[in-house]
């Protein structure tokens, strides 16, 4: 399956997924520790009342979020499915009055921004993880357009979270496709090399080491990085009884934040997040723009 085919496939999963997606990260304790280490995340590195382009934006969990920080948004999705619930979800609240338009977009066509033109991008839930062969032009694009100083915050799918959270479910669908094929997966996070249902959801997972050097190769400099969940993806009879405790879970979410930074744990959760800044010029290259002034 080639790039354009998978994109296809990708676009029709989140047509088709529709206002399902605005439960994802609700409907399970997983998923609200996720949201909550995103959330968190954004807050650490999104400066306050900066012009953001949001990419991938979904029904607008995170527009929202980012609204709350007085962010300027420009909010993107490559599904017009998508782009209209989050037209939907955000009208409804205080929220629309950051947004500054809506557009249609892919994450590896950014060449319609000005450079510069961002205090920030934000590209989560793993629009980075459909960009397939051409991830590196898309993080390239994304550094250009923030401005020196700027940041791109991105989240990705994690080959090795994702195998540690679904065992049960990928070692059933390796009995049925092959331990060959499994282990194709496993070593280099693309399902698209394994798909065989026309509508199964084919995307590129990453392990920390390849999505940080994807962000060096690309020109960035990495700040930061976490994973979306450690100890939450453990047992959830156990997680239950301490989210149902107040002070409990804002201890359990404090340790959480912690363990997810922590590099030994980058890669354990679903979601792999990033923050990366444009590099700056070196030197010498620097010296060469100010002879050509
Ligand atoms: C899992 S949802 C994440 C939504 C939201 N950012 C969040 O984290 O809750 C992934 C979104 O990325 C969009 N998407 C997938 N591939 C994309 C691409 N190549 N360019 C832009 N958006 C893409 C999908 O349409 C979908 O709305």
């Amino acid at each position: 399956m080639d790039h354009d085919e998978a994109l296809i496939h990708v676009r029709r999963h989140y047509d088709q997924l529709g206002d399902a997606e605005w439960d994802r990260l609700t409907s399970s304790i997983a998923g609200r520790v996720s949201w909550e280490i995103h959330k968190r995340f954004a807050w650490r590195w999104i400066p306050t009342g900066g012009r953001v382009l949001e990419i991938g934006a979904g029904p607008g969990r995170f527009t929202r979020v980012l609204a709350g920080l007085g962010c300027a948004i420009v909010v993107t999705d490559f599904s017009r499915v998508q782009l209209d619930l989050n037209a939907q979800h955000v009208a409804a609240t205080d929220a629309e009055q950051y947004v500054q338009r809506r557009e249609l977009l892919d994450i590896c066509d950014t060449g319609r921004y000005g450079s510069g033109e961002f205090d920030a991008v934000v590209a989560y839930g793993g629009p980075l993880s459909y960009a397939f062969d051409h991830a590196l032009g898309a993080v390239r694009g994304l550094l250009r357009i923030v401005k020196p100083g700027g940041v791109v915050l991105a989240s990705v799918m994690s080959t090795v979270g994702t195998w540690r959270h679904l065992l049960p479910a990928i070692t059933g669908w390796a009995e049925v496709h092959g331990e060959d094929a499994n282990d194709a997966i496993l070593r280099t996070g693309d399902f698209r090399q394994a798909m065989t249902d026309q509508h199964a959801h084919v995307c590129r997972m990453f392990r920390w080491s390849e999505i940080s050097t994807l962000a060096r190769d690309a020109g960035g400099v990495v700040l930061d990085g976490s994973a979306s969940n450690w100890a939450s993806l453990a047992d959830p009879e156990v997680l239950a009884r301490i989210e149902a405790d107040p002070d409990r879970w804002r201890r359990f979410l404090d340790h959480e934040e912690d363990a997810c930074r922590q590099p030994g744990a980058r890669d354990g959760g679903t979601h792999t997040l990033i923050a990366v800044q444009p590099a700056p010029p070196r030197r010498q290259d620097a010296m060469a723009v100010n002879a050509d002034a």
